[in-house]
């Protein structure tokens, strides 16, 4: 298999794991072209099946690479991957109710979006009166848990009203991190689950496209435009910090960035993980 993206790029380990590139449903017989880790591929489908093809246009080869449908999204993996697309049992689960509620592409790297979604102290300061309050901006106690896929992290807080609070009044909080980049947050409430699955791609280095879907065992009724106007909003603001953030490739190397401390603990984790498995500056 050709291998276009250059060895030494720092996207290069990324070519073995599975990647979200396109939703299921803009897939069909005709060739719909993106990119994935600066390389150009052409997905399509024939009955039954998707594949992945390098872009011949911009190759001479037409190699196919390993392409699997999803959770309404077309996952593709360069090489052989490491690591199984991560699971989202809610999704296939008749007792939730399962939708998109983003799809964007961002002027950011993937690296610097999913440290993010991880950053638990932000909410207060980015999201004040959705999902924090700035009067009320401390830190919960948080346990983290190494596992095969990457890590998972738990804490409870009180919410503020929140579609995702959904009447609740103590959210606990429950993030499974998948390396790379790929999370599913349940937050758990007396009104019952809410899940948000987010998940993003390289498409070049300092560029990414990212999902994602929710699914909810409560208000199963409710029209959902209300709660993906919410999600949309939040990662709007999320947005305008993330593509600002400099240097643009999370740095993994821990001398780098020195406020990595306490409730940073979550990031610091993510870094280190990324770095045991070789993936640098992304
Ligand atoms: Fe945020």
């Amino acid at each position: 298999m050709d291998q276009t993206t250059d060895a030494r790029s720092p996207l290069a380990p990324l070519r073995r794991y599975w990647h979200p590139v396109e939703d299921s449903a803009a897939v069909g017989n005709d060739p719909v072209a993106v990119t994935l880790l600066e390389e150009d591929l052409v997905l399509l489908r024939s009955p039954g099946r998707i594949h992945a093809l390098a872009d011949s246009r911009s190759e001479a080869s037409g190699d196919a690479y390993r392409a699997e449908d999803r959770y309404g999204l077309v996952w593709v993996a360069l090489e052989d991957p490491v690591a199984d697309i991560a699971p989202f049992p809610e999704y296939a689960d008749d007792g939730f109710r399962s939708y998109l509620s983003v799809r964007s592409a961002w002027n950011a790297s993937a690296g610097r979006f999913t440290e993010n979604g991880l950053d638990v102290t932000h909410f207060a300061w980015v999201h004040p009166g959705a999902l924090g309050d700035r009067d009320d901006a401390e830190c919960p106690a948080i346990s983290i848990d190494l596992t095969s896929y990457g890590f998972e992290y738990a804490y409870s807080r009180e919410s503020l009203e929140s579609p995702f609070a959904a009447g609740g009044r103590t959210i606990r909080s429950r993030t499974m991190h998948y390396l790379p980049f790929t999370r599913r947050r349940v937050l758990s409430s007396d009104a019952g689950h809410s899940v948000q699955f987010v998940t993003a791609s390289p498409t070049r280095a300092r560029q990414c496209k990212i999902w994602m879907i929710e699914s909810r065992d409560h208000h199963l009724n409710d029209p959902i435009k209300p709660y993906i106007d919410f999600s949309r909003a939040l990662l709007e603001q999320d947005r305008r910090i993330v593509e600002s953030q400099r240097p643009e490739m999370l740095p993994v190397d821990l001398t780098e960035e020195l406020h990595l401390r306490g409730p940073d603990q979550v990031a610091l984790t993510y870094r280190r993980l990324l770095a045991d498995a070789g993936i640098a500056d992304v």
